[in-house]
């Protein structure tokens, strides 16, 4: 009889195949979506190829593409359709990365283990790498053919409100300004809900309606993504305060030295960690209605509550 601690650790392997299976999907995907390094003017290009495709976990293209096989139609395995917005969303998430550290705004040195990128090509070019992958993100999502029921005006409706001033916009906005202010944990929260769970629900929603979703999966999918994307949220806030600066490929520790508004600053590291992993058991439940189809969702959610980078 195989022990449960040998099913784990086989669903554990299993998963971390998967997760490299569809890392190099995914790599391979990004690579070949940007203009070449030797495209004039050749600094923009190499910039945008620089914080692109350096490193990071490309959390939300694989919950693209885990999202489209959790619907089970045949559509998942088209990857022609689901790969643009799994590289779209990464290309949105990496624009806000470079603005996210401008000196105007977190001004951080380092990311994905190496150099910022105003850093690397000053502050110029670094805006204009992340404006440039921004608009890039929308030139790939309008090659997508979804599945009938969702047009794809829909898609990109969708894709510019979480991207826009009500969502990840907001979000950094309300960052800033609660930089040194006394928050709520409710005010931390809308913070959280704007400037991470929206493009992790966004990423979710892509690959569901590209995969032809019924109503109630890509409900399902959402209530994951809000739960999942707040608990996502208050891991980076515990980490900042938890982990290294190798472990994490940013520096440690920024968070109390600029008075960020984050969970363990206004509820300490102990409710902050019960609150993942409350969010992250809501996240769970949500998947009920996929059934079987959703076991890659429910491991990816256990699997980042787990996370120490
Ligand atoms: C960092 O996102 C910014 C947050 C929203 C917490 P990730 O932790 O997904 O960063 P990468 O993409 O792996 O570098
Ligand atoms: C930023 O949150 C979220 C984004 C939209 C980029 P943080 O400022 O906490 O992200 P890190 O810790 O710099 O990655
Ligand atoms: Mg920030
Ligand atoms: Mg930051
Ligand atoms: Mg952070």
């Amino acid at each position: 009889m195989t022990s449960r601690k040998a099913i784990r650790s086989q669903s554990v392997d299993g998963l971390s195949d998967y997760l490299e299976k569809q890392r190099q999907l995914i790599e391979k995907a990004l690579v070949g979506v940007l203009p070449a390094a030797s495209s004039r003017p050749i600094t923009i290009h190499a910039a945008m190829r620089y914080s692109l495709l350096g490193g990071g976990k490309r959390l939300r293209p694989l919950l693209v593409l885990a999202a489209a096989e959790a619907i089970g139609s045949e559509r998942a395995k088209d990857l022609p359709s689901v790969l643009p917005a799994a590289c779209a969303v990464e290309l949105i998430h990496t624009y806000s990365l470079i603005h996210d550290d401008l000196p105007c705004m977190d001004d951080d040195d380092l990311r994905r283990g190496r150099p910022t990128s105003h850093k690397v090509y000053g502050e110029g070019v670094a805006v204009l790498a992340g404006d440039a992958l921004l608009t890039r993100a929308f030139a790939l999502l309008s090659e997508i053919t979804p599945a009938k029921r969702y047009p794809l005006s829909l898609l990109l409706q969708e894709t510019a409100m979480a991207a826009g001033s009500l969502q990840l916009i907001a979000g950094q906005v309300a960052d800033l300004e609660a930089e040194g202010r006394k928050l709520k944990i409710a005010d931390v929260r809308f913070i959280h809900e704007r400037k991470t769970a929206a493009m992790i629900v966004l990423s979710l929603r892509l690959g569901a309606m590209i995969a032809g979703a019924s109503p109630r999966q890509l409900e399902a999918l959402t209530d994951f993504g809000n739960s999942l994307g707040l608990a996502f949220q208050i891991l980076d806030d515990i980490l900042d305060v938890t982990a290294t600066s190798e472990q994490l490929g940013k520096s440690a520790g920024k968070d109390l030295k600029a008075s960020k508004a984050t969970y363990p600053a206004v509820i300490g590291l102990e409710a902050s960690r019960k609150e993942a992993v409350k969010q992250t058991r809501a996240a769970l439940r949500a998947l009920d209605p996929l059934g079987a189809h959703g076991g890659r969702l429910r491991e990816l959610g256990e699997w980042l509550l787990k996370r120490q980078g």
